[in-house]
């Protein structure tokens, strides 16, 4: 199984084609995601450290063309299925915000 490791946190396996919002969630750690994973929001970004995630879909390729001043690096976790280890920054934490989280986005 694929390894994903969010920085300063810790590493877990994952099953192969889990959502990656959904596997850090699950994992315990702190992510966002305001619109329910359905490419809105972009508070579920994260910064890939190590890795390849797929080729982003059309849909998150047309919202993070709206966001300038992101990196080529940042992608959005609602739109990543996990195919391989990575490693990653997560980016938007409910507890720094304190804004709640959001609906949990579909398996
Ligand atoms: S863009 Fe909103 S949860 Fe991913």
């Amino acid at each position: 199984m694929p390894v994903v490791t969010v920085e300063g946190e810790k590493s877990f396996e994952v099953a192969a084609g889990t959502k990656l919002v959904l596997a850090i969630e699950d994992a315990g750690i702190d992510i966002m995601h305001k619109c329910g994973g359905n490419a809105r929001c972009t508070t579920c970004r994260v910064q890939i450290l190590h890795g390849h995630p797929h080729e982003m879909t059309d849909i998150e390729r047309e919202r993070l063309a709206r966001e300038a001043a992101l990196g080529p690096d940042i992608r959005l976790s609602c739109q990543i299925r996990v195919e391989s280890d990575l490693t990653v920054a997560v980016l938007q934490r409910s507890s720094l915000t304190g804004i709640p989280a959001g609906t949990r986005p579909m398996d």
